[in-house]
């Protein structure tokens, strides 16, 4: 979908289809004939009037996300029509509603068609937005706002790209790909380099996989940087959940379980592609968790890059096991660190307790965190902030070794992984470091607003929003 912006008057922009979002029905000139066909200005609710060419879809209040939604709606109908252009009057929505518009037309019009052999001609339609004076600000959004939803998508499609074609090399591959496109640079060590460093504790997960484990390390440095900010992914590639084999119905969808690496690698491009200002690694370990004879096992002690032993307890317990050394590597690799923050489908727990739509935000530092979430808000996603405290510390505890991959309690298990990772931030980062368990939003099963079936790209936009304004934090 291509979006321009004309400040013509809005009557004199030719379009096939005009699109009218509806707050209240009253306001409208085909109040009569809406009443008549029972539309209602509620999200999602869309009247296609084929004869006088106009979209309608409602929205409920002046945030972005129903704005975005209703965007999303009339833009999937549109997509359903043969006509090839719409315009959108943005004076008679709230004011700031750009963002939403833009983004909720790029994310909404999404579709993963790869695996479909029947190939659909892909349609060029286009968005005329009319804005008062074709000012530099609203440029700017749509500017913006095209690469992040860019940066969603593209996650999106990697995420969704099966675990047969999409394994830790792949993905190694794609970010190369990345990076070149954004003129940044990535390196990629395979596994004798997580052997001469140390990092048994990631190369240990990926030991029965046919497929090499991979660190991808993609850097952005502009001149003048005014921080250095490190994002951290979780790359399964297939969770099947090891020795420790996960259930035949929770095995399905964990290809989704690279959702946070490929959320990094994508964030990393629209970075460079935005040009903020701050030097900013993206660390992705990337690793397929399989059995087979070779499998590291419960009971196993596993030595990390920082010197800690860890107990196996549970194989399924794998994500904690690949970000504790990526973490350090990180932390070893890179001095002077702002921020360093992680971001993983780490835990069912956090679905659990916080449900499918929400990323839970966890560290040391409330302040950061407060933050994080107000970001997350603002830029359409949802998150929460789940709190430490020292007695769920205790239930990582290990008898044998330094600690344990998995807690003594059923209860609170969002918590104890982020205290897991809490073991491999070294004290002077200790305040610098955010955990985002976004296994809830990452993979969408039921289709929800903008989101349609399959990766959501949870991350790429409330990491970037958090970024353009981290000075002030
Ligand atoms: N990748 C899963 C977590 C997950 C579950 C993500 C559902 C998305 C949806 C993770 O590796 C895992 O299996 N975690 C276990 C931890 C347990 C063994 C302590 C879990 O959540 O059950
Ligand atoms: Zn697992
Ligand atoms: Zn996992």
């Amino acid at each position: 979908m291509k979006i321009t912006l004309s400040s013509k008057n809005f009557k004199k922009i030719k379009a096939d289809i005009e699109i009218i979002l509806l707050s209240d029905i009253e306001e409208s000139k085909d109040e009569k004939l809406l009443e008549t066909l029972g539309f209602k200005a509620v999200d999602e609710a869309c009247v296609f009037l084929a004869e006088s060419q106009k979209i309608y879809v409602g929205f409920e209040d002046e945030t972005y996300d129903s704005i975005a939604i209703a965007i999303a709606t009339a833009i999937k109908k549109l997509q359903t029509t043969k006509f090839k252009n719409a315009k959108l009057d943005l004076s008679k929505l709230p004011s700031e509603s750009l963002k939403a518009i833009v983004e909720g037309t790029l994310l909404g019009s999404y579709s993963f068609k790869k695996y479909k052999s029947e190939k659909e001609e892909k349609k060029k339609q286009e968005l005329v937005i009319a804005i008062a004076d074709k000012e530099k600000l609203a440029e700017e959004i749509l500017n913006d706002s095209t690469i992040i939803s860019k940066a969603v998508n593209k996650t999106r499609d990697m995420v969704n790209s099966a675990p047969a074609d999409f394994y830790p090399q792949v993905m190694a591959d794609l970010a190369k790909d990345l990076a070149k496109d954004a003129s940044i640079d990535c390196k990629v060590h395979g596994e004798k380099f997580l052997d001469r460093n140390h990092m048994h504790s990631m190369l240990s997960v990926g030991r029965a996989s046919i497929h090499e484990s991979q660190l991808i390390h993609m850097s952005y440095k502009p001149k003048d940087a005014k921080k250095k900010i490190v994002l951290v992914g979780k790359g399964l590639t297939y969770d099947s959940g090891g020795l420790s084999l996960k259930p035949a119905d929770y095995m399905v969808t964990m290809k989704s379980d690279k959702s946070g690496g490929c959320a990094v690698l994508a964030t990393l491009w629209a970075i460079a592609k935005l040009g903020l200002p701050y030097e900013v690694h993206g660390i992705v370990g990337a690793v397929e968790n399989m059995i087979g004879g070779d499998a590291y096992k419960p009971d196993d002690i596993l030595y990390a890059k920082n010197g800690k032993t860890i107990e196996v307890r549970n194989t399924d317990a794998e994500g904690r096991l690949v970000l504790a050394d990526c973490l350090c590597y990180a932390q070893d690799e890179i001095d002077d660190i702002d921020y360093i923050f992680d971001y993983a489908t780490l835990t069912g727990a956090c679905v659990v307790g916080v449900g499918h739509y929400t990323t839970g935000i966890m560290g040391n530092n409330d302040i950061l965190k407060r933050n994080a979430v107000l970001a997350a808000l603002k830029s359409g996603e949802y998150a929460t902030t789940l709190d430490f405290n020292r007695y769920l510390k205790k239930s990582i505890k290990s008898e044998i070794a330094d600690i344990s991959n998995i807690a003594n309690t059923r209860y609170g298990g969002a918590i104890t992984a982020g205290m897991f990772l809490d073991n491999f931030v070294y004290e002077e980062n200790k305040d610098k470091w955010i955990h985002f368990d976004i296994a809830g939003p990452a993979y969408v099963e039921s289709a929800w607003g903008y989101n349609p079936f399959g990766g959501s790209g949870a991350g790429v936009r409330m990491t970037i929003q958090f970024l353009k304004n981290i000075d002030n934090k």
